[in-house]
């Protein structure tokens, strides 16, 4: 089954990739999570996307496009992937339809999760991340069992840089210019479904599990 799990910054797409990739045993390809570990890491790709990421921006599609190119072509993406985070921009979107003709393993389908700004705003700003394991919290809607302690590591959580307010807005900002086209090109392309993920993760969790079921 190959899906890409797409929406706005905190819609939910990591939250719901967490869970289906355990009912449907394909790969998470998390983008932001792979530049978050060379971040993390101190490697080359890290030192430069950090600049880019602090100030919620996109990391050049050409930094990119290598990175997902080599990512798809492991072996653990033999019976599929859940791409999240690519692509974001319609170069990126290109440049995936040529790598999965290359390997022949079309996009069954793109499931938007559509979500409000003022949501997207709430989620975000209480958004508690894990800096070890990368499990993610809201400080509301999420909470730990331990207050600012990781549930599965012990660790203790963190609020990434780009979740301040004033580089959400920025984050919105880039997503309706740049990566909310795509909701268009792959409508016309006849694989988008659109997905209400305005109510809880369980709910949101059933909706996109009865899209994916259709391509088991
Ligand atoms: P990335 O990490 O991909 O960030 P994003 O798309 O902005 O998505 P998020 O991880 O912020 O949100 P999410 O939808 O996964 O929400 P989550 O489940 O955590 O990218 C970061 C940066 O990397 C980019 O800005 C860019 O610089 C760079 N980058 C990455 N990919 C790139 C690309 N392809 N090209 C160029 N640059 C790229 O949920 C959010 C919060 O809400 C959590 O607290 C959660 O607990 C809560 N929550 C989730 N669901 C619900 C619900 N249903 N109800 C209530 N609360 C909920």
């Amino acid at each position: 089954m190959n899906v890409v799990l797409f929406g706005p910054p905190g819609a939910g797409k990591g939250t719901q990739a967490k869970e289906l990739i355990k009912k449907y045993n394909i790969p998470h390809i998390s983008t932001g999570d792979i530049l978050r570990a060379n971040v993390r890491d101190g490697t080359e790709l890290g030192k430069e996307a950090k600049g880019y990421m602090d100030r919620g921006e996109l990391v050049p599609d050409s930094v990119l496009i290598g990175l997902i190119r080599n990512r798809l072509n492991e072996d653990d993406c033999e019976d599929g992937y859940l791409l999240d985070g690519y692509p974001r921009t319609i170069p990126q979107a290109d440049a995936l339809d040529g790598i999965l003709r290359e390997i022949g393993k079309p996009l069954d389908v793109v499931i938007n999760i559509d979500v409000s700004d003022d949501k997207l705003v709430e989620r975000l700003s209480g958004r508690r991340t894990c800096p070890n394991c990368g499990e993610s919290y809201h400080v509301v809607f999420n909470s730990p069992e331990k207050q600012g302690i990781c549930n599965v590591c012990g660790s203790q959580l963190y609020q990434r840089d780009d979740d301040r307010e004033e580089v959400i807005r920025q984050r919105l900002t880039v997503y309706n210019q740049k990566t909310k086209p795509l909701i268009d090109y792959y409508d016309k392309a006849g694989i988008l479904v659109n997905i209400d993920g305005s109510n809880n993760v369980d709910k949101v969790f059933q909706a996109v599990s009865g899209v994916m079921d259709k391509y088991k």
